[in-house]
């Protein structure tokens, strides 16, 4: 696959087998479906990794870009100087030898280094626009009718990610034409001084640091979602929703929720490579797997079951 991708060709497309849904306990699943469902709308709200989750992650037989991938910095050299450190810490990312202390300081590092380019670079809130609009990146089929069905039933989303969030709303500004009142990004976001990143806001968020930010990205969403906006009033506060939809591609994204004190969670996991080998760690986690790339239809099919 990988090799069909990076010679551009559409060899990819043609051996990719169907998209499936794999469900690992049904009995379960159908408990969790009928309790939240019981619950309805008002007491649910979902939460969404980005990268590989809502995004797709092939596109016509080419890796999809994530949200630090597509960012092209003006000067060039800050660019090569990112993608050397993708190539040294991004094997790491995935080493299944590498104890999750170990890994959690090499991820740290990382981030920081990353960020600090990106600030030495004088990256500019034009460049960020410029590398949207050239981009590699799509949704996924389905997420806008998901998007919309979600708005329409007043329930919240939260799209939680180790990426950057200022490329993320420029993704959904260029990409999906329209704003959504009840989607939240949280991820790094950037703060500018006349147009030019000069520092990033908060704690970093990284791969394995999702769960920490669980219960501190839930109070803004609260403030912002459920009060302040008059309409909405308490009914978006994510505290009170004690039922969570999650949605991701890795099993680290089930951090995502921790802190919550959910009462039921239906986890959906996409499963976007190496399936074979992972489709049991994937099944057993995840209340539901969608197989190669699938689309978000699934996803909205099974949310048309609980609201
Ligand atoms: P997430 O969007 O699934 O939360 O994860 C962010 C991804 O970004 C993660 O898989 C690693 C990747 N990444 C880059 O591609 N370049 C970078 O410079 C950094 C820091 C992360």
């Amino acid at each position: 696959r990988i090799a069909a991708a990076k010679m551009g060709g559409s060899a990819d497309v043609l051996t990719s087998p169907p998209a499936q849904a794999v469900i690992g306990d049904p009995e379960s699943l159908a408990k969790k479906k009928a309790a939240i469902r019981e619950l309805g709308p008002a007491k649910l709200q979902v939460i969404a990794d980005f990268d590989g989750t809502l995004t797709r992650y092939w596109i016509d037989g080419c890796r999809g870009q994530t949200s630090h991938g597509l960012l092209q910095q003006s000067d060039p050299v800050y660019d090569a100087k990112r993608q050397a450190l993708y190539e040294y810490y991004h094997p790491l990312e995935y080493s299944p030898t590498i104890p999750i202390d170990e890994k959690t300081k090499l991820m740290e590092e990382w981030w920081d280094k990353t960020h600090s380019l990106l600030i030495e670079g004088g990256l500019t809130y034009n460049d960020i626009q410029k590398s949207v609009s050239n981009a590699n990146i799509a949704f996924r089929d389905g997420v806008v009718e998901l998007f919309e069905f979600l708005e329409e039933k007043g329930v919240p989303v939260l799209v939680f990610s180790a990426g950057l969030a200022d490329i993320i709303e420029e993704v959904f500004r260029q990409k999906l034409h329209r704003s959504f009142k009840n989607i939240k990004i949280v991820s790094n976001r950037m703060v500018f001084d006349n147009g030019r990143l000069v520092a990033f806001k908060g704690k970093t968020i990284h791969v394995l640091n999702k769960n920490e930010h669980a219960l501190d990205m839930a109070a803004p969403v609260h403030e912002q979602l459920g009060e302040g906006n008059g309409s909405n009033g308490d009914n978006m506060s994510v505290k009170k929703r004690t039922n969570v939809l999650l949605l991701g591609d890795h099993t680290g994204d089930l951090g995502m929720s921790d802190g919550l004190n959910y009462e039921n969670r239906i986890a959906i996991g996409f499963l976007n490579n190496n399936v074979e080998e992972s489709l049991k760690t994937y099944s057993e986690a995840f209340d539901v797997v969608f197989t190669n790339d699938g689309s978000m239809h699934g996803v909205l099919q099974l949310v048309s079951q609980l609201c």
